[in-house]
């Protein structure tokens, strides 16, 4: 990042903190919520500079982004994609399709692809359980999805980017 540009994130956080939150240590999760808001992820020189700022040690900021999954150090994918791991989802067979999405993206959970097309997230339940296991491309769900169906799901986002 270049002077100008770390000079104006930290002007942002800045009024994120003193405009809205204070400088009281817990207020730390709101203060991240809105600056990931803000920027649409956090980057890890916003890390550093909210931790300056509210004087709190960034392995304990780092602590709490990596504890709480609503957090991300890396902008999503074009394609964002959520993966049911609630319990109903699980009991049919959700960790194989994680494991299945992993190995065909390239990348782990919470994070995205180099080219930044593709990102994969874990979430609790998406509230169609009669119907799981679910995932979700952007805004677009599919039900009852087993491996066969997620390389289709997967060649349709694939196919759009050929034809771009
Ligand atoms: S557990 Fe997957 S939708 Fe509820």
């Amino acid at each position: 990042m270049n002077r100008d540009a770390n000079k104006r994130m930290n002007k942002d956080i800045q009024k994120i903190i003193n405009k809205q939150w204070g400088k009281s240590r817990d207020k730390l999760i709101p203060v991240l919520q809105e600056v990931q808001s803000h920027f649409g992820f956090l980057p890890r020189d916003a890390m550093y500079e909210v931790g300056r700022q509210m004087n709190i040690p960034t392995s304990k900021i780092h602590g709490v982004i990596t504890f709480y999954r609503q957090f991300r150090y890396t902008p999503r994918g074009k394609y964002h994609i959520r993966l049911c791991r609630g319990t109903s989802c699980h009991l049919k067979k959700s960790a194989n399709l994680l494991s299945w999405l992993e190995n065909h993206l390239g990348i782990h959970q919470g994070n995205t692809d180099k080219g930044g097309l593709f990102s994969l997230e874990t979430v609790p339940c998406m509230g169609i359980c009669g119907e799981g296991p679910v995932i979700a491309v952007n805004e677009e769900y599919y039900t009852q999805t087993d491996q066969k169906k997620l390389q289709q799901i997967m060649d349709i986002y694939q196919n759009l980017e050929k034809d771009t």
